[in-house]
């Protein structure tokens, strides 16, 4: 089982290797990155490529890890039992009718290894991780509910992807393989871009791809647009037939792009490109 990349999604040679190297140890691998650079994509490409099942997890800043593991439903089961009659007692009976699966466990039972993904876990409190190291070591946990001790039938592939907006306690570190995406070269954006435009102008896709880059190198941007927001700006410019020569001025001046909106995301950024527009025209 090994994973080399697929045709919807480009994967660099290091990043074959992470994924692979997690396999091989049998450890989470755990993904960072600029937004927009394929870090959830990537889960669902491997599972896609390597034909297994995906099971998502996605945290907000109010999950528990304990929602990942199961939830017991109380307050159901104390309606049930005010309301229900003699036939409805045996069900009352029964705990385990009101012990909801989460994903851990969904993943833990699964007939066939499958790849589990934990999606932003920087988004939930500190603890978050913390809680969750017994089960990504041993991979079992217990339910104190009905006295069961769930073990997984196959060590899930597990993906967790994180943007940085909270460390990671070293503990948990200790337990995963690391891998940092990094931002793509223009060759590699060039590849991506390929596999969701295949039939776009090769002009325009250099004129693009060269306005995309300026604007991203600016210094002092507050947030410099990603792959995504390229594949988005791309989308427009053909929807709205941009012509090659709107975005590649004869004199290589630069030039506030159309549709600039969808790669600049907010008013200082887009104040920050016109002055500088403003001043290569008076410099010239
Ligand atoms: N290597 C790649 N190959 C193909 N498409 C890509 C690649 N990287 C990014 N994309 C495109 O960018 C989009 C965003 O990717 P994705 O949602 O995986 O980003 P992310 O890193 O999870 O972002 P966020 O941190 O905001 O969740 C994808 O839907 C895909 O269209
Ligand atoms: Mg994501």
């Amino acid at each position: 089982m090994k994973f080399a990349g697929s045709d919807q999604y480009i994967a660099t040679p290091d990043l074959m290797l992470a994924v692979n190297a997690a396999a091989t140890l049998q450890r989470p691998l755990l993904i960072k990155g600029e937004p927009g650079t394929g870090k959830t994509m990537l889960a669902e490409e491997v599972a896609a490529s390597l034909g297994m099942p995906l099971l998502q997890w996605h945290i907000k800043s109010t999950t528990k890890a304990q929602q990942g593991l199961y939830e017991y439903d109380a307050v159901s089961r104390l309606r049930d039992s005010q309301l229900a009659g003699i036939e409805g007692a045996e069900k009352v009976r029964e705990i385990n009718n009101y012990i909801v699966k989460g994903v851990l466990w969904q993943a833990f039972e699964a007939d066939r290894p499958v790849v589990l993904l934990i999606d932003e876990i920087d988004k939930a409190d500190i603890e978050f991780p913390n809680d969750l190291l017994r089960e990504i070591d041993r991979m079992e946990f217990y339910v104190y509910e009905t006295r069961q001790l769930i073990k997984a039938k196959h060590r899930p592939l597990v993906f967790i992807t994180s943007n940085n907006e909270k460390e990671l306690p070293d503990a948990f570190l200790r337990r995963c393989f690391f891998h940092y995406i990094k931002f793509p070269d223009p060759a590699t954006m060039q590849s991506i871009v390929d596999v969701h435009f295949p039939g776009l102008k090769k002009e325009l896709l250099a004129a693009a791809l060269k306005t995309f880059f300026e604007v991203r190198n600016l210094p002092g941007l507050k947030k410099k647009p990603s792959t995504s927001e390229l594949l988005d700006w791309l989308k427009l410019l053909v929807a709205e037939d941009i012509p090659t020569e709107t975005l590649a001025t004869q004199d290589a001046s630069v030039s506030v792009p159309p549709l600039v909106g969808a790669l600049l995301k907010n008013e200082q950024d887009l104040t920050l490109f016109e002055k500088l527009v403003f001043m290569q025209r008076h410099n010239r």
